[in-house]
């Protein structure tokens, strides 16, 4: 790999602060009965890594502030995700633009498996809920050592009782350094972790999944894409849905006829004008007839707009 030992030794240095914890490369196989001292986790990682010459899903490279100028600082993009599982993360961080964008350094993940600060020779990490009641709840204490030498990052919740996520929230931590995506499971976390160790809860919706790491692929997903350089064309991650609060136009290809439907004669006019009149004229009905809780949010901000200031 092109210069690899300098991204390999910041790699080296972030790591050997999640102290006692392991971190994964999600291409490495994975053993619960090792267990690495601190400082070791991160050597012995990036060995893995320079062993697997790079086919790696865990890298390091400085990335880019999202639409960055000159004088913008260059912040290194990185994601760390406390889960029970890692493995979990094995193939979608692999394969597609996300694996591509780690592949060549323009984000890096590091997994942590929450397990390893599990209490006695079980590792146990969950107990009963105070006061009763169905299910286990995740223990205070792993947590909040697991997030100990994350203290400095941006540290997210996954959670049911979150603020919804939306694309101004991935806009926002594409730029925002650091960030770590804490997966719960059982019935919840103790209130205490939360309040004591993290920063902001999300939800990825009104419904209940069996964990967070559902949601932890969601969010990098959603920041990896915004990354300069990831998709192609940067201008479709600024001309699509929700970008001006608008769902985005129907979109079509060839062939201009598909058992019996024709694309719109407009998009074959050449006329750019019209063209850009109708799917914006596109864009305002599927809004108000799809989402009326964006069409509402979209019109008043039209009316402030129009506002005489
Ligand atoms: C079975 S759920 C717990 C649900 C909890 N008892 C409740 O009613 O809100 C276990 C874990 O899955 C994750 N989770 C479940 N649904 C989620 C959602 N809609 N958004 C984000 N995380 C979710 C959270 O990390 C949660 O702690």
């Amino acid at each position: 790999m092109l210069a690899l030992e300098a991204p390999l030794a910041t790699v080296s240095a972030w790591l050997r602060r999640v102290r006692g914890a392991r971190v994964l490369a999600p291409n490495r196989r994975r053993d619960r009965s090792e267990s690495l001292s601190q400082g070791e986790a991160g050597a012995s990682w990036v060995e893995s890594l320079s062993a697997s010459r790079c086919t790696t899903v865990v890298s390091d490279r400085t990335s880019y502030r999202l639409n960055a100028s000159s004088e913008d600082t260059l912040l290194p993009v990185k994601i760390s995700v406390i889960t029970m599982f890692p493995e979990y993360f094995d193939s979608p961080l692999q394969i597609s633009l996300v694996g591509k964008a780690i592949e060549r350094g323009l984000v890096e993940v590091a997994l942590i498996d929450l397990r390893l600060q599990g209490r006695g020779v079980h590792r146990q990490l969950d107990d009963a809920p105070f006061g009763g009641g169905a299910g286990m709840v995740m223990m205070a204490e792993p947590l909040r050592e697991s997030l100990a030498p994350l203290a400095d990052s941006h540290r997210v919740l996954l959670s049911p009782s979150g603020a919804p996520l939306t694309q101004s929230t991935l806009d926002r931590w594409a730029i925002g350094g650091p960030l770590t995506l804490v997966c719960g499971r059982y019935e919840g976390v103790d209130q205490r972790a939360i309040d004591a160790c993290i920063d902001e809860e999300i939800s990825l919706g009104d419904y209940v999944l069996l964990g967070g790491e559902a949601g932890a692929l969601a969010i990098i997903e959603g920041v990896v894409r915004l990354l300069p350089g990831v998709v192609g064309n940067p201008e479709s991650t600024r001309t699509e849905s929700f970008r001006d609060g608008l769902l985005e136009e129907p979109q079509y290809t060839r062939p201009a006829e598909f058992e019996g439907m024709e694309v719109p004669e407009v998009l074959l006019s050449g006329n750019h004008a019209r063209i850009n009149e109708w799917r914006q004229a596109q864009r305002e009905e599927r809004t108000r007839s799809r989402r009326p809780d964006l069409w509402a949010a979209y019109v008043e901000r039209q009316r402030e707009e129009d506002a005489p200031s």
